[in-house]
Parts: structure tokens; sequence; C-alpha cells
């Protein structure tokens, strides 16, 4: 059985806080925590959050003006020392790299990786690469940027990769022979869902390769229901199917935007976490509501196709995760 089945087997009924918000997280002095678009609406109060609780932040951001912002006031929060920005750009190759390298030079380990950013609904887009956008970016490049950064997170005690999925991943058809949309039909919330079921494949995947390896880290999902947020300014217009239209029709009810982070934050933080988790609202299909368990979709669980997907990744991105072999 694979740990995330065993995971949901042997899983209690509920988490221990049972109505989480920030001021429950403990005290996380010490702890290195690693945002990607940290400049983001739910990347920024993430941070934001993590830094009041006393980790040591780094803002991995594209939109480094955005995130100078973010870092002012990560530095009036946070504890006396020095937060770091980072730019991070998760669609070229290259450049993830080069950020992962950076941060290996300034900070010894990585406690909690927070795998955030995020595309969409945009149009058709490709990579200099030719890959599609949402899976470059959402998927592709969080999975490189994990892999690069192994080292870092091998150093800390019981690391945390936070990965961050949606409900939209119930919606997706994950076409491995077709990643990028060359022969099929493209829709953007299609692309979206594809992208995102490919995050919770492949947090599930890392907690299983973890435990194999005998690592103490911790591989966790989490999505934050529907929220408000600048994404939905680029959603490219239909088709929904009808549970996307409901989601949308739905979205008076969204979770209050002051909750968007308690997910990621619980993930993060709280001692209750294990590996292979899934944690988000629960509530009118997961759109609000506490953090819980939440509820993966059969084929997110599926552990030959996370094996599948595993693979394809490391051929189109070059990053082998040796690190958890080694061990
Ligand atoms: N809002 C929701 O209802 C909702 C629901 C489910 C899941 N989520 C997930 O939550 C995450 C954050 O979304 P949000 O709602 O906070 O949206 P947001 O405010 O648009 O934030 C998205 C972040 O991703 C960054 N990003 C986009 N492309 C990038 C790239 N190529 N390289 C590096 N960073 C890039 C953006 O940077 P720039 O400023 O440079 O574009 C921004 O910082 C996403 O993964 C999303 O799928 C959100």
């Amino acid at each position: 059985m694979a740990p995330t089945d065993k995971v949901a087997a042997s899983r209690p009924e509920a988490l221990q806080v049972a109505n989480f918000s920030p001021t429950d997280l403990p005290d996380l002095t010490g702890k290195t925590v690693v945002v990607t678009g940290a400049n983001g609406f739910i990347g920024s109060r993430a941070a934001i959050s993590l830094a009041t609780a006393g980790a040591d932040i780094v803002l991995m951001c594209r939109n480094l003006q955005r995130g100078e912002m973010v870092l002012e006031r990560v530095k009036e929060v946070g504890p006396a020392g020095t937060p770091v920005l980072i730019p991070l750009n998760l669609a070229h190759p290259a450049g993830i790299r080069e950020s992962a390298a950076q941060l290996a030079d300034l900070r010894e380990k990585v406690d909690v990786l927070i795998n955030n950013a995020g595309v969409m609904g945009i149009m058709h887009t490709e990579t200099a690469d030719g890959h599609e956008l949402h899976f470059a970016v959402n998927h592709l490049g969080h999975f490189a940027l994990t892999g690069l950064l192994l080292p870092l997170l091998h150093r800390a005690a019981a690391a945390r990769v936070i990965t961050h999925g949606s409900i939209d991943h119930h919606d997706a058809q994950l076409d491995l022979a077709d990643v990028s949309y060359k022969k099929r039909k493209y829709s953007g919330m299609g692309a979206y869902s594809q992208s995102k079921l490919a995050n919770m494949l492949f947090a599930a995947e890392l907690a299983r390769r973890f435990e194999q390896a005998g690592w103490a880290a911790l591989s966790v999902a989490a999505h934050p229901g529907s929220v408000g947020t600048d994404r939905y300014k680029t959603v490219m217009p239909g088709p929904f199917n009808i549970r996307q239209y409901f989601r949308y029709v739905m979205m008076s009810f969204a979770n209050d935007v002051e909750e968007s982070d308690y997910s990621l934050l619980y993930a993060a933080g709280m001692p209750d976490v294990r590996n292979g988790d899934y944690l988000g609202p629960r509530q009118l299909g997961g759109i609000r509501g506490p953090v819980a368990y939440a509820d993966r979709s059969k084929e997110s669980a599926d552990p030959a196709l996370a094996a599948e997907l595993w693979d394809k990744s490391v051929e189109l991105t070059g990053v082998d995760y040796a690190a958890l072999a080694k061990s």
C-alpha cells in the first residue's frame, strides 16, 4: 500500500485543531520557510503569517517589485534577521537552477518549502521549451525546484514540502502522452486542472519516495478552497464543465480572503500533519470552511499514474532526485 493510502486508512477523524487560525501556530523560530509566488495573494499572506510565528522567510518571486513590498512587511513582523527575496521564474528551467543555487548560497537548510506559485485558466501559451504554461509553471517548475533543493531539505531535521493543489484537480484529465496540448483541444481551465492533478500526484509520490528513502521529511498537499484573488482576472472564457460552472456561481460564497492561507499554514507548521496528508476546506464541495482533511480524487491517489508522471517529469526537467536514491 502506498503511503498516501496508508495515511488515509490510518488517519484520525479530524485534525487536532478544528478551527485553525494563525494564532494556533507554534513558535517557528529557527525554521527556514521558502515560499514560491510569495508576492501573490495567498503566498504573501502565508509568508507574513509564518514570519509572525517566528520563521526565517525566503521569498521566491518573479515580480521583484511586488516581492520587495512583501519583503518589507515580512521584515516588520518577523524575527530580527535577514529575510530574503530571490528571483524565480518557474517557466525558465535554467533560471530555476540559478535560483536554487542562490538559495543554497544563502541558507544551510530548508525546513519548509511551499510550492505555491501558479497560473490559472490562461490562453494557450508555451515556454521556450515547448511546454504548456500551466503544466510548466505549476507542476514542472516546482518539480525541478524541489528536486534541486533536496540537499537543503535533507539538512533540516524533518523538512516539509507543501504543494498547493486545488479542488479543480477533481475535474482533470491528465494525458501523459500530450501534457502540452499539441494534439488535444485546449481550454484554460482544463490545462489548469491537469496541472493541479499533477501537483496532487507529485505530492503523493514525493511522500512515498521520502518514506522509501528513510527520510523524516513530509510531503503534504493543501488547497485554499475558492478565493477571489487576482488569478480569476486572467481566466479565459469557457468551456467550463457543469461542476466548474457551479463553482463560479458559488464564488459569492467563496472562502474568506483572510482564511486563504490557512491550509498552507496548517501544513507548514502544525505538529499533527503527516506524510501524504491533503488539507483544505471541505464545505460546499471544498469551496470554503475550516482546514480539515480534504477529499482527493481517485485519480490523484493512483500510485501507478503518480510514478508515470514522475518519470515524465524527470525526462522533461532533467532533475532526477538522485539525492533521495543516495540516502
Ligand atoms: N485563489 C484560489 O481560489 C485558489 C484555489 C485553488 C488553488 N489556488 C492556488 O493558490 C496558488 C496561489 O494563487 P493565488 O490565488 O494567490 O494567485 P495569485 O495572487 O495570482 O498568485 C500567483 C503567484 O504565482 C506567481 N507566478 C505565476 N507565474 C510564475 C512563474 N512563471 N514563475 C514564478 N512565479 C509565478 C505569481 O507571480 P507574478 O506576480 O509574477 O505573476 C504570483 O506570485 C496557486 O498555485 C493556485 O493554483 C488558488
